[in-house]
């Protein structure tokens, strides 16, 4: 059974090792000599994307979703220890840990986060990074902030704040990411906004560790067009999320209202020709803003049949890859799933078209 005085050991660990903190107020580099395409340079080296900063250990990543939910297990899964290792075994390096932090808040000004919850994060992040995983804190289905950024964006930052210092010695291992999927009125200027005050409000306390930033209209690759980043830090990474052709993707999607019934079958040439110039279009627009590029989330629903999951997921995958960009499938165990945590086992061929022959070493 999961200790969670292990865990606890573990974090206090972690939280005893030296902060590495350093000055975040440095201009964006240009691009390192190496990515700057030599005349003859052949095109695949040309159709990479910036790598990450350093210390970044993500390129192969899936998300762990369980803390979005009102309360973990709500939505089908709650973490288990034993998956963390089942996860790094099978080769992925890293886990998206999604919270829905902005509903464990206490009142303004303080937004103080509840502290149960904020053990139950602390033992699974300590867990994850035991199991030689790095570990994407993201801030999701913070609805109110879509709505209403000029309202929300001070709370945002209060969360921030706190996530910063609470980890702020924790290890390199440990990512943050500002807000999952920016949508609805938080777009333009707005968006701005809410960025740096989020990431203003992380360097508040901890100057050093990496942190991604995602674009409006639900982080699309469409959404880059419009993208900026904010401003003299040198220890971002970008973030989009793909899920073309929606009508494939989320057939019969049980979250969605009536669940619709498209029926698309994906996989002909011009459906692989359009996903590929998907993935140009995004990495160049990683090298024109000199930033690396995470495919934070990609995935096909579970009731699409499993040979055409396994075709879009491999074809994806790969395209991230190619071009040099880490990914993170969407997700371990809930309507997305690559693992049925009640068969205890992985789902189709997922495994294989994300990793490959791949095992941990
Ligand atoms: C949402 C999930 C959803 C997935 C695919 C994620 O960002 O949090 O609830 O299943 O996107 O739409």
């Amino acid at each position: 059974m999961r200790t969670r005085l292990s865990s606890a050991i573990l974090l206090s660990a972690m939280l005893g090792l030296p902060a590495c903190l350093s000055s975040p107020q440095q201009a964006r580099p240009s691009p390192p000599a190496a990515l700057t395409p030599p005349a003859a340079a052949s095109p695949a080296q040309a159709d990479l994307v910036p790598p990450a900063p350093p210390g970044f250990g993500v390129r192969r990543c899936v998300n762990l979703a369980a803390l979005e939910a009102p309360n973990e297990g709500e939505w089908g899964y709650a973490v288990r220890q034993a998956d963390l290792a089942r996860i790094r075994e099978a080769g992925f390096d890293s886990v998206r840990l999604p919270i829905k932090a902005s509903a464990w808040t206490g009142p303004a000004p303080a937004f103080r986060l509840d502290e149960k919850r904020m053990r139950r994060v602390d033992a699974i992040i300590a867990d994850a990074i035991a199991a030689r995983l790095s570990v994407i804190l993201d801030v999701h289905h913070f609805e109110e902030i879509h709505r209403d950024p000029n309202g929300a964006t001070a709370k945002l930052a209060a969360i921030w704040r706190q996530l910063a210092e609470r980890y702020r010695k924790a290890p390199d291992a440990l990512v943050f990411e500002i807000l999952n999927e920016p949508h609805d009125r938080l777009a333009g200027d707005a968006l701005d906004g809410a960025l740096e005050a989020g990431l203003a409000a992380i360097r508040s306390q901890d100057g050093h560790r990496i942190v991604i930033v995602g674009g409006s209209d639900w982080s699309s690759f469409k959404g880059l067009a419009e993208f900026r980043l904010p401003p003299d830090d040198l220890r971002l990474v970008a973030t989009a999320h793909f899920y073309t052709p929606f009508e494939f993707t989320h057939e019969n999607a049980s979250f969605m209202s009536p669940s619709p019934r498209f029926g698309r079958r994906w996989g002909a040439p011009e459906d692989r020709a359009a996903l590929n110039a998907d993935f140009d279009r995004a990495a160049a627009w990683a090298r024109e803003n000199n930033v690396h590029l995470f495919l934070g989330e990609f995935g096909v629903n579970d009731r699409v049949a499993p040979d055409q999951r396994e075709d879009w997921t491999r074809t994806v995958r790969e395209a991230a890859e190619r071009r040099g960009m880490s990914w993170c499938a969407w997700d371990w165990a809930t309507t997305f799933k690559i693992y049925d945590p009640k068969e205890e086992q992985w789902v189709g061929a997922l495994r294989s078209a994300l990793l490959g022959d791949r095992s941990a070493s």
